[in-house]
């Protein structure tokens, strides 16, 4: 992997210059909680259709990274084992209440998203929405997503990022420092170069939204390993 790709994706953006630290940004969640609730019906409505779009795929035992509220959770099958984990023991609260709600049998845990408590290869779907314009290191948090998604998995991702129209994406860079110091979120950021940091072999890219939307279908990065190896053997 290239060390600069990582670097720079570590290193660009106003968070970079000094980016929340996990106690910022669980005081700054546990105020918009109950806000967060409250308008979950016009959440639904500007987002449900990529929620759905991308994750009525998952299947098997799933990890909603930084899962909120939950509302990812009405768009999963419902026949998946659910496990979802944020830092913010508020907006934990409150997806509590949606499981409830949906009689979901799904598991909570606060934890950080880029130090997880779970053992390697122990979930067939990685999901995460909305996330990685907020974590401190998105690049620390995918590949803590990658190292937990079995080989052979999908991780899942529905981010927002810099759009494709250029005065948009001027407004944009324009106020990008004042919109992270008001609500802790790199607007202007692109997904899919945090994912080459990574190292997360992407299988499919779709934008939505005037390129603001981007929907993520990515591969662990041990699978693209495994078909090194195969192919080793096959020519061999
Ligand atoms: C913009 S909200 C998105 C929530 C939800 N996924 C959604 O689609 O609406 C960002 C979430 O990330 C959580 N978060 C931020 N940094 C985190 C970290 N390092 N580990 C776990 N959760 C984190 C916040 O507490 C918050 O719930």
């Amino acid at each position: 992997m290239a060390t600069d790709s990582r670097t720079a994706a570590r290193d660009s953006g106003p968070a970079a210059r000094r980016p929340m630290s996990i106690e910022e940004i669980r005081d700054s969640y546990a105020e918009c909680a109950d806000w967060a609730a409250r308008f979950d019906w016009l959440e639904r409505r500007l987002t449900g259709r990529y929620r759905r779009e991308l994750f009525q795929g998952a299947e098997g035992r799933v990890l909603d990274v930084a899962c909120g509220t939950g509302p990812n959770f009405e768009y999963l099958p419902q026949t998946v084992d659910l496990v979802g984990i944020d830092v913010s023991p508020e907006m934990l609260g409150k997806a509590r209440d949606r499981l409830d709600r949906l009689a979901i049998d799904g598991t909570l845990r606060e934890m950080d998203a880029q130090d997880l408590a779970f053992d390697d290869d122990s979930f067939d779907t990685v999901i995460s929405s909305l996330s990685t314009c907020t974590f401190p290191d998105p690049v620390a948090a995918l590949e803590e997503m990658d190292r937990v998604c079995r080989p052979g998995g999908r991780i899942l991702l529905f981010e927002h990022g810099r759009s494709d129209v250029g005065p948009i994406a001027r407004f944009q860079d324009w106020r990008a420092d004042a919109h992270y110091a008001q609500a802790g979120c790199r607007w202007n950021q692109d997904p899919l170069e945090l994912l080459v940091a990574a190292d997360l072999p992407v299988r499919e890219v779709r934008n939505r939204a005037l390129g603001i939307v981007t929907l993520v279908e990515a591969r662990p990065s041990r699978d693209s390993l495994l078909d090194a190896v195969r192919a080793h053997v096959i020519e061999g």
